[in-house]
């Protein structure tokens, strides 16, 4: 008796990248192993791999017309390279020459394919194929590493006996293999059906009609969190004070300014969430009197009255319906302490503690490093690209849910 595969691909749209490597004619097979998992594939050709699979069995497979590596007026007028970008949620490029590892890791944007990498903001996956000699090289080592740091999830290669007669390692897995281990590791599924609603970016506090309080916070983790929370299945709420990001596609955004607003736009949809995450860095106190007309610089000296704002989450955590609640606690000394104290204090599930006091992680940069603190764990995820980070976090929510 044969049994069915888990769906861990369910709803997932998998773009798939086919570079000109001999290991291109199994991705025909590949295609039907991601489906069989449950996902939508839609397929790219990079230059010259129509010479090792058949564009045309790509197509039959996928049941979709399969893109080729030209930028053309009559491409583009269909589902161009910026719809591609939109549509994925996860990026596979299989089978990953050497040369293309080493366009991505340059951000080139010489081609449909790498056009369409520089302009995702979907997680990507990698099956390096080439010959040994290639994988062993000292360029593709550090290109390997560079694509890894940046978050990108390599997949690979095997090891043995090679097209060209060689034996080591370099051989592209086996297509079963490449869509297990993409279902496992991007966890798709894991938040199915829950409501989750984020907070993100910083509150702008006004004095004046021109003016106000604000802080550094870019809302890049929230809004990556948002994204991993869209990929692993739940339905999403971002309520988000002023950033110069763009939500992710399929989440709910409800913008606000002050902590008056986003405090009003929680509640008003809190009852229906099933998990709460508080990562906005909300101001803790705003001016008393916001007054509607411009202040004149005619005194010496002037003197903001302010008053303290609520605190969102500590709200939500001792609402009657209450959500699952997960603080962030951003500290630059005595980490763990001050979070644990948060976590007591506002009634948390969980917190998230991070040094902000480092200038390569925290506020503003690329990558974050945390400490996941439960009443009766703490669990390090070490320092990462945040869309890499938010994905592993929201794997450690979920499996704390009901
Ligand atoms: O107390 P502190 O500001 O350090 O707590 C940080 C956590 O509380 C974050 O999760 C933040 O989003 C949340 N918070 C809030 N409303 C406030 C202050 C903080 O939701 N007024």
């Amino acid at each position: 008796m044969t049994t069915k595969p888990v769906k861990t691909l369910a709803n997932k749209r998998v773009l798939l990248g086919v570079s000109a490597g001999i290991a291109a004619y199994k991705t025909p097979d590949l295609v039907r192993k991601l489906t069989e998992l449950g996902a939508e594939v839609e397929v790219i050709l990079t230059r010259n791999a129509d010479q090792f699979v058949a564009p045309l069995a790509l197509q039959a497979v996928s049941g979709r017309s399969v893109h080729n590596y030209a930028m053309t007026a009559e491409s583009e007028s269909g589902m161009g390279h910026i719809d591609l970008a939109r549509w994925a949620d996860v990026v596979l490029i299989a089978p990953a020459t050497a040369n293309v590892i080493a366009r991505l890791c340059q951000g080139n944007a010489d081609e449909l394919l790498t056009t369409v990498c520089v302009a995702t903001e979907a997680p990507l996956a990698v099956a390096p194929a080439m010959n040994q000699q290639m994988w062993q090289n000292p360029a593709t080592e550090e290109n390997i590493k560079t694509l890894a740091g940046r978050g990108a999830f390599i997949l690979g290669p095997d090891s043995g006996e090679q097209a060209c007669g060689e034996i080591g390692p370099g051989r592209m897995l086996q297509p079963i293999e490449i869509a297990r281990r993409l279902g496992t590791h991007f966890q798709l599924g894991a938040m199915a059906g829950k409501n989750v609603m984020i907070t993100a970016g910083p509150t702008w506090e006004a004095i004046d009609p021109v003016r106000g309080i604000t802080n550094h916070s870019s809302g890049l983790m929230g809004y990556a969190l948002a994204q991993a929370a869209v990929e692993s299945g739940a339905n999403v709420t971002l309520v988000s004070g002023p950033t110069n990001l763009s939500p992710p596609e399929r989440a709910k955004a409800i913008n606000v300014t002050s902590a008056l607003d986003m405090h009003a736009a929680v509640f008003a949809e809190i009852d229906d969430q099933d998990v709460f995450i508080g990562v906005a860095a909300v101001a803790d106190y705003r001016p008393v009197n916001s007054v509607t007309h411009k202040i004149k610089k005619n005194a010496d000296e002037m003197t903001i009255t302010m008053v303290k704002n609520p605190d969102i989450l500590a709200d939500v955590a001792s609402h009657s319906k209450r959500p699952f609640c997960v603080g962030f606690a951003a500290e630059t000394n005595d980490v763990i302490d001050y979070a644990r104290g948060k976590l007591e204090r506002k009634k948390l599930d969980m917190i998230a503690a991070n040094h902000v006091g480092s200038s390569e992680t925290g506020f503003g940069t690329p990558n974050n490093a945390i400490t996941l603190i439960t009443n009766d764990s703490v669990t390090e995820l070490p320092k990462q690209n945040k869309y890499a980070l938010a994905r592993v976090l929201m794997n450690e929510i979920a499996k704390k849910l009901p």
